[in-house]
């Protein structure tokens, strides 16, 4: 079986990508099932392959990697998906490699959004973890939170707007979320992954400022009421919605109020992903939360039909107990392999549960 794994990609967690891809290539050459064909989308979303790609250090030059790397593009044949170089000149006459199953290592926009997964789609070959649909609903905060609280699941209260609204009626914005929501809030732009374009407002004018920096990268907006005391618990999910298991919580910790690009990913040990980072594992919880935890991790998985590995992070605030659905990773960081080891399901077997569901 020839498994293509796509990483890199046009987000900013290109570099991430790279780490989650290379740490499971690692593994899945350790059995004779798979023949690995690594996908490397870079940056300006030029896609490349070959040996050079699978090995970690040679990303240290992007430029190197680019230069000693074939230049392929996908198409359709019979039975499966086909690497091809200079598709004009050469089609069909000068095939790369092919891809039978495709597993997509793509963190944020252009892998974990729904987009590559509906590229697959039309080349008609199975992929792993999320279908269109669940992929792109969870990388929105907007359309997962009105989801899932249409589906009883708790989430944080929220208001969400236009940027092009906020331009015009700017004044009747910030009067409607004052009086639906209290400060201290967080403002996020709706479809953008990895803490980007996100701030926190403690009064009007703060506000306005967090809602000008969120607009500079989407269309839509989205503030929250900010839990001011509260504990980040996230947990794995893994399998399809017929048959799911659960992973041990982890609690990660940092000094910040809410974990930046820099918390997650260049902070001490960054190199090596997100498994290098802070975190207890398992959290100290109240078996009550926990269970609660469990619960409405598997109802939010089978109500947003997802598939693969996925990562749901929660927040507990303090002052009440109760745990809010924060997001969703469809493609974590490390595939969370940290906690299926912590759970007793070693990254390799958990990699192939994950494979396995692509073809249930
Ligand atoms: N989006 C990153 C990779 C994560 O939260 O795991
Ligand atoms: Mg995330």
């Amino acid at each position: 079986i020839n498994l293509g794994i796509f990483f890199g990609g046009p987000s900013v967690e290109h570099e991430v990508s790279v780490i989650t891809a290379q740490q499971a290539i690692a593994q899945l050459q350790k059995l004779d099932d798979y023949h690995i064909v690594p996908i490397y989308i870079a940056k300006d979303s030029h896609w490349y392959t070959g040996d050079y790609l699978l090995n970690v250090e040679h990303f240290r030059d992007l430029k190197a990697v680019v230069a000693n790397a074939t230049r392929v593009n996908m198409v359709k044949s019979e039975k499966c998906a086909l690497l091809i170089n200079d598709p004009i000149r050469h089609f069909g006459q000068n095939i790369i490699a092919e891809v039978d199953i495709a597993f997509p290592m793509i963190h944020g926009t252009g892998g974990e959004d729904g987009t590559l997964q509906g590229l697959l789609e039309h080349m008609a070959i199975p992929y792993v973890g999320c279908n269109v649909l669940a992929a792109s609903m969870t990388m929105d905060k907007v359309a997962s939170k009105l989801f899932l609280q249409t589906s009883g699941i708790r989430v944080v209260e929220g208001e969400w707007f236009y940027a092009h609204h906020w331009i015009a009626y700017s004044d009747q914005v910030l009067n409607d979320i004052e009086q639906k929501l209290t400060y201290p809030m967080i403002v996020k732009p709706a479809d953008i992954g990895s803490s980007v374009g996100i701030k926190t407002a403690k009064n009007r004018r703060e506000l306005t400022n967090a809602i000008n920096f969120a607009r500079q990268f989407t269309t839509r907006i989205l503030v929250e009421r900010m839990l001011s005391d509260m504990r980040e618990i996230n947990i794995s999910v893994l399998g399809d919605c017929e048959q799911l298991v659960l992973s041990v919580c982890e609690e990660p910790l940092t000094a910040s109020e809410i974990l930046t690009y820099e918390d997650k990913y260049m902070s001490e040990g960054g190199s090596k992903g997100m498994s290098a980072s802070k975190r207890q594992i398992p959290a100290t919880l109240h078996p009550n939360t926990l269970k609660e935890i469990q619960k409405m991790s598997a109802e939010a998985f089978i109500a947003l039909d997802c598939a693969g590995v996925v990562r749901i992070d929660f927040m507990i605030e303090k002052s009440t107990g109760l745990p809010y659905i924060n997001e969703f990773n469809t493609v974590p960081g490390s595939l969370a392999f940290y906690l299926w080891e912590a759970t007793g399901v070693t990254f390799l077997e958990m990699l192939q549960k994950a494979i396995d569901a692509a073809y249930r």
